[in-house]
């Protein structure tokens, strides 16, 4: 670097990067920025500089000013710099119609290079595929790249429609500590060792959920906040170690007032972010129909395809694939793919592929051929079945409908996937669809095979519906009396109070009507095989306060990394988290998870195995 090129001062900014109009002309300006793109053309140099706001064309011509126009020359991408000129119309014929400062130019007589930068490892300019790795070995780079900062304050903007939304409806705004006990949101948790207690550790907070749940006990009736969770989990692109909730909590209500508020918010939020009206309240499913509808929990409601079961339609018929698969307990199943009943041999062996990777283990097809069904299988079953079978699907001249059996555990999950592969494939998303909708009513328990025991769906706060109480207790008879959990239980058939709102295929929130009787939650702790003396050591602090006078309460929390994702149309939640982890958890700029040395080991009463 020579030191005669480089200040450390340069004139303070008159007005920034993206602001100069055809009304500045000939006013005397100072912009400070990054050379973004640097033409020479014949003895003029261009340079179109840029800071957060836009770019502004700048020029130096040596006629007008020789000095300034050498100093120019050296310029390079990325370099800072602060130019003071003239602000001048473009000469007719070059002006950018698709840059709001593209009318104006300016004509520099001073250039002072506040620092030099060395050659990028990509391009900041341009929209070219740069590696993810690259880019978040080099996020600070990354970061200055025109769809990052779009991302990054439509962040913002959106957090700050959130505060005022809520403070508006009195919410109150309070933080809760990181270092705190593990809370049950099944996830591993992170851990923190304390140095002062030897073999202890703090968790950090998979959520604030047991904090917010004692702030409605003290009184604070509506809690908000906008939090860091960290859960050690299976990382996917709408998933990060630690990632943000909008986190809310109310005392004194029932389901309706939360879908009231989380709609009020979603509404404000479509309207101040992108301008579009959403029409509330909003439509609700509940779980059953959403799993055997559309075969999963968090269905894309852009498209339709629907699941049907056909396995009464279809018993008893000489197809002996379906007919031993129905003896043996398992369901058929399918959809009607709409005029598609023209599709090759070779397509109809794609369609088998596609279906085996979403977990078949074949697929069955017939053409809609007017009244009729076609399929080198349709000879093994009886007319009347065809024909009830082109009722079921309420089958049009031209459709498709492709057929699986699978056991009932598995088959909404393989026709959920294949319903959206089929819907990506054949073009059936409306991408301008807004489909959001609530998914009610799930399962308060779900079981783990592995375990052999149920676990909560939720979380062990969610509160069971009223009516379904009394499962919990049949449930308990059975355990006792069979002194081991089945997953026929009665504590299977429990719902819980719990919601989840969807947005295209993706869970934007989830919460629940909490228990808020210490009898009740102890109930709930034994179903989920937590006996009283690890209830007390885990939970001991929630249930005590509990004997002081619990409101009623309930909560949700919005993933604020997803809504933002869905917002700015970004394919990973990582294009819009300033510094995320890789799906391996690192972070590849700074380099974590890293080595801690000997000393700070010792420190920790730790040693690595
Ligand atoms: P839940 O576990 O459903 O509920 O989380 C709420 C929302 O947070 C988002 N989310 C995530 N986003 C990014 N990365 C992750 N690893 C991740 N995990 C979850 C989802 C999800 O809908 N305490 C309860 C809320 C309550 O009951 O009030 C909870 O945390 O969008």
């Amino acid at each position: 670097m020579s030191e005669t090129k480089v200040s450390l001062r340069g004139k303070k900014r008159t007005h920034n990067c993206g602001e100069l109009r055809a009304s500045d002309i000939n006013k005397a300006v100072t912009l400070n920025g990054w050379v973004d793109r640097r033409r020479d053309l014949g003895g003029v140099i261009f340079i179109d500089l840029r800071d957060r706001y836009g770019k502004t064309q700048v020029v130096f011509a040596p006629q007008h000013n020789e000095s300034v126009y050498q100093v120019a020359k050296q310029l390079r991408g990325e370099d800072v710099i602060s130019v003071s000129g003239k602000v001048e119309h473009r000469p007719e014929g070059t002006t950018n119609q698709n840059l709001p400062t593209g009318e104006v130019e300016v004509l520099a007589d001073d250039l002072v290079i506040l620092n030099e930068a060395e050659t990028p490892p990509f391009p900041i300019d341009s929209d070219i595929d740069t590696s993810e790795d690259l880019r978040l070995r080099y996020r600070y780079l990354d970061l200055r790249r025109e769809p990052m900062q779009r991302n990054l304050t439509t962040r913002h903007k959106m957090a700050q429609v959130v505060r005022r939304y809520l403070d508006g409806l009195d919410f109150l705004e309070i933080e809760t500590p990181f270092l705190m006990k593990s809370t049950p949101e099944g996830a591993r948790d992170y851990l923190v060792p304390s140095r002062i207690h030897r073999g202890k550790f703090y968790a950090l907070p998979q959520s604030p959920q047991t904090y917010k749940q004692i702030l409605m006990v003290s009184g604070f009736d509506r809690y908000f906040q906008i939090v860091k969770c960290f859960r050690d989990e299976d990382l996917r692109a709408d998933r990060q170690p630690e990632f943000t909730q909008i986190d809310i909590e109310m005392s004194f209500i029932q389901e309706e007032d939360i879908y009231k508020m989380a709609e009020g918010l979603v509404k404000t939020l479509f309207k101040e972010v992108k301008g579009i009206d959403i029409k509330t309240p909003l439509p609700r499913m509940s779980y059953d129909e959403a799993v055997t509808r559309y075969g999963s929990d968090k269905p894309d409601l852009r498209f339709g395809l629907p699941i049907e079961d056909v396995t009464e339609t279809l018993r008893g018929s000489e197809f002996k694939v379906f007919e031993s698969a129905i003896q043996s307990g398992s369901l058929v199943c399918g959809v009607n793919l709409p005029g598609q009943a023209g599709v090759s041999r070779k397509q109809i062996d794609e369609l088998t592929e596609l279906a085996k990777s979403c977990g078949a283990a074949g697929l069955v097809y017939f053409k809609v051929v007017g009244d009729s069904l076609e399929s080198p299988t349709a000879k093994h079953f009886s007319a009347e079945q065809l024909k009830q079978l082109h009722e079921k699907f309420s089958a049009n001249n031209g459709d498709l409908i492709l057929l699986v059996t699978q056991p009932r555990g598995r088959i909404y999950q393989t026709l959920g996937l294949f319903r959206l592969e089929l819907g990506k494939r054949f073009g059936l998303i409306d991408e301008n669809q807004n489909a959001l909708l609530w998914v009610t009513e799930f399962p308060l328990l779900e079981w783990s095979e592995d375990e052999k025991r149920f676990a909560a769906m939720h979380h062990p706060f969610t509160s069971p519906r009223e009516e379904d109480v009394v499962n919990l207790d049949n449930g308990l008879k059975e355990y006792a009396e069979k002194k081991r959990w089945l997953s026929e239980n009665s504590v299977n058939k429990a719902r819980a109070r719990a919601y989840d709102l969807v947005w295209n295929g993706n869970e934007i929130a989830g919460g629940s009507i909490r228990i808020f009787h210490p009898e009740l939650q102890q109930k709930m702790f034994s179903c989920l095989g937590i006996s009283k003396e690890e209830a007390e050591k885990k939970f001991g602090f929630l249930m005590e306060a509990f004997k002081y006078g619990a409101p009623p309460h309930g909560g949700i929390a919005f993933g604020f990394d997803r809504l933002v994702m869905l917002f700015t149309g970004s394919k990973s939640i990582r294009d819009v988290i300033a510094f995320p982890k890789t799906s391996s958890a690192m972070s590849l700029m700074d380099d974590a998870p890293n080595e801690v040395s000997r000393d700070q080991l010792i420190e920790l009463h730790l040693k690595v195995i």
